[in-house]
């Protein structure tokens, strides 16, 4: 199929926002992705749209966070939300948008990726459960479904801790 992997511009907002909406069927990740954009930490080259003749079918975000174990902390990404337009979905959107994500995030610098989510969906891109190097939730989330990635080798190596979100999240 005809998709362009790119990054978001301002232009697409109002899609982005209708777009995460129909996906999630409701507003909340539509609002966090709109108050990411302002905050200080927001990197807007990770955050990736889908282009179908100039429709946004897509869009993918990866917003900078800290893994945290006392005064230590580890700095990775939280790939949150991802959002396919309904009538694309299993059409191998959101695997295009995942996989372009993590070889932008690797080539920015970033050594690992943190995502609450289907366990079997990102399994496939090859998560495994966060707790594999001792890493948490800062909230009670099913264990499988909090899992991370590293982009480097051993980036997440005596990495364990709790990973802290931008408030934002909380209100998701
Ligand atoms: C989840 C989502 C992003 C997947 O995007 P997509 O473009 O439909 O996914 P793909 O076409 O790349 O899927 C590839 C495979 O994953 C599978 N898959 C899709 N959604 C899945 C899910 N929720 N759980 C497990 N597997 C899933 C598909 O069946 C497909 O399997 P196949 O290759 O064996 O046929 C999309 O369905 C969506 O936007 N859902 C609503 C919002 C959401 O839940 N976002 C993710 C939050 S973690």
């Amino acid at each position: 199929m005809d998709i362009q992997i790119r990054k978001e511009q301002p232009d697409d907002f109002l899609q982005v926002a209708r777009l995460v909406e129909m996906a999630f069927r409701q507003k909340n990740e539509a609002v966090l992705v709109e108050n990411l954009r302002h905050h200080k930490q927001y990197n807007a080259n990770l955050s990736l749209v889908a282009e179908y003749h100039g429709r946004i079918v897509g869009q993918i975000l990866f917003f900078p966070i800290v893994i945290r174990c006392g005064d230590a902390e580890k700095e990775s990404l939280a790939l949150a939300p991802l959002s396919v337009s309904p009538e694309f979905q299993k059409m191998r959107v959101g695997t295009r948008l995942v996989e372009e994500g993590l070889k932008r995030a690797r080539e920015s610098g970033y050594g690992s990726v943190i995502v609450l989510g289907h366990p079997e969906y990102y399994a496939r891109f090859g998560f495994v459960p966060a707790r594999t190097w001792g890493i948490t939730a800062p909230f009670d989330v099913p264990d499988d479904a909090f899992m991370a990635k590293e982009l480097q080798a051993d980036a997440l190596k005596n990495a364990g801790g709790v990973v802290e979100y931008p408030e934002e999240f909380s209100e998701v």
